[in-house]
């Protein structure tokens, strides 16, 4: 299915309670033909306003470290999220969440196909990466999983409360730069 029938589909989703109290599901962004697929945790209050991960603050912090290896959300990267609805007061989905919602998201890696992906934080990790992942340790190592390779690397929003990790994220992303060219030469 391609990635504008899957998002037509996913619109009225009812398949988790967050679906009663989202303002708009926040389905991704960007090119549909990316490969890199970034996946963060859910939607916050500003992503649930306006429909679109990451366009907070963390989206913010995420864009300007994005420009600094040439990716944008507008040109050649995909960004989505665990959960498509917004957990109320921002609290992290729960497992039963992620798993009512994991099948768009795995519809959304088929579509796309990307050839790396890169998991924001904890929540995408011990779901894409290995249950037991932890970000400070394995940040920025790549696993391969099913012909795609996985990253975590810190959460943006965990970069804003702690800045002092931002050159291991930006150090991260250039790995991934550097991956993808060694991919596609
Ligand atoms: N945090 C996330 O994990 N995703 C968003 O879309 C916004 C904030």
């Amino acid at each position: 299915m391609d990635i504008q029938t899957l998002r037509t589909a996913c619109t009225d989703c009812q398949k988790c309670p967050l679906g009663r109290t989202r303002t708009n599901l926040v389905f991704g962004v960007g090119n549909p033909e990316a490969d890199v697929l970034f996946i963060g945790e859910g939607p916050g209050e500003q992503e649930d306003l306006q429909g679109e991960p990451f366009v907070g603050r963390s989206g913010q912090l995420l864009d300007k470290m994005l420009a600094c290896v040439d990716f944008s959300r507008k040109e050649n990267i995909y960004i989505a999220n665990m959960v498509k609805c917004r957990p109320p007061q921002n609290r992290d989905p729960s497992p039963e969440e992620v798993n009512a919602c994991l099948p768009w998201l795995t519809a959304q890696v088929e579509a796309i196909r990307p050839k790396i992906i890169v998991c924001l934080g904890r929540v995408a990790a011990i779901r894409l990466i290995k249950p037991d992942f932890k970000v400070t340790r394995e940040h920025g190592q790549f696993f391969r999983h099913n012909g795609i390779l996985r990253m975590g690397t810190y959460h943006p929003a965990y970069l804003l409360r702690d800045p002092r990790n931002k050159p291991a994220a930006m150090e991260d992303l250039l790995r991934v730069r550097a991956q993808l060219e060694a991919l596609t030469e």
